[in-house]
């Protein structure tokens, strides 16, 4: 019987399948462990099951050294330190494609609220504001016929394609290495630079690299068209939010609609005031049968690694060499 630390409650019945044939030690109910309560809960333990907000860097690896899968319950990684734990010889694994759809559905919710003034209308009305229907009133722009420029064309940027031409809009990608024939019809951009005037919505669906970090930045901003809006359901650091704030302010974007944050999770002060910006607390994959299947994803990643087997979706491999980016998402 192994060892099992898991850094938090998990949804679903996956600890349960775990608890069957390991120990699972789990950090207590409430916020996550500290970086010194990590270290604590991985010592001696077999293998560490982790979320995004949970750092896990050389010098946790270092703490931990029986530690051989590192089993990450999303599809980002950008919270492991993927060349340490190369060095480390230890596996880490992901939970790819079990996200996808769910994450694509949110982005569309997230992009339909912001230009169709979904969350300023609830506010209206639960302001007792409402005080009658007008022709003018409350006015958003549609999607039929408007350009979605999506950075990264991975799975779940493809998934958005997918919904997003069913809504009549025009598709523009732009993706540093695109997958061979998407097999749909959107129009392939090589440079970033050269999309973004194109597009009516900007959505961001790339994982957090160092190349991606603050890829959205003041001066992309300012190659949107007027009157754009920004989609973020990726990360928080792939957008600066004092330069989104500062575009937003003086009237250049129309609107943004965020899922997560630079600073998560802190939001940037000039966000929550503003009637053009829809801010979700981090919902892209919540729903309740994706947080299971991404535990069972995570759990079977476990098992197979503590069984001597290979993981179902390693990102890092002991023992291989390569320059660890990530999946894409
Ligand atoms: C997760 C995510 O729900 O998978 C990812 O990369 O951002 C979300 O789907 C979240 O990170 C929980 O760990």
């Amino acid at each position: 019987m192994a060892v099992v630390a898991v850094t938090s409650e998990l949804p679903g019945t996956g600890l349960e399948r775990l608890a069957a044939v390991h120990e699972v030690r789990r950090h207590p109910r409430g916020s996550p462990p500290s970086a010194a309560e990590l270290a604590a809960l991985a010592a001696g333990a077999d293998a560490l099951v982790t979320l995004v907000s949970d750092r896990v860097d050389a010098a946790l690896l270092a703490a931990c050294p029986s530690v051989r899968v590192v089993a990450n319950v999303a599809v980002g990684v950008n919270n492991v330190d993927l060349e340490a734990a190369r060095a480390a010889g230890v596996w880490v694994t992901n939970t790819p494609d079990v996200l996808t759809e769910a994450t694509a559905d949110f982005t569309m919710a997230l992009l339909l609220a912001v230009t169709r003034r979904l969350v300023e209308g609830d506010r209206v009305v639960r302001a007792g504001a409402f005080t009658g229907w007008r022709p003018d009133y409350m006015l958003g722009v549609g999607l039929q016929g408007r350009v979605l420029g999506i950075v990264g064309l991975g799975r779940i940027g493809r998934a958005v394609a997918r919904r997003a031409l069913a809504f009549g809009m025009t598709v523009h990608a732009h993706d540093p290495a695109p997958p061979a024939g998407p097999g749909l019809p959107v129009t392939l951009f090589s440079s970033l630079d050269a999309m973004l005037p194109t597009v009516d919505v900007l959505t961001l669906h790339c994982p957090l690299l160092p190349a991606t970090r603050r890829l959205i930045d003041a001066r992309r901003l300012a190659l949107l068209p007027r009157g754009a809006y920004l989609v973020n359901a990726s990360r928080g650091e792939v957008v600066d939010e004092a330069a989104l704030v500062a575009a937003l302010e003086r009237g250049h974007l129309a609107g943004a609609a965020l899922d997560v944050y630079e600073r998560e999770p802190e939001v940037h002060p000039g966000l929550p005031g503003r009637d053009d910006v829809v801010l979700a607390p981090h919902l892209g994959s919540a729903t309740r049968e994706t947080r299971a299947a991404m535990v069972d994803l995570a759990i079977d990643n476990v098992l197979a690694v503590l069984a001597g087997r290979r993981p179902p979706t390693p990102v890092v491999e002991p023992g291989e060499r390569g320059p660890g980016t990530g999946d894409r998402e």
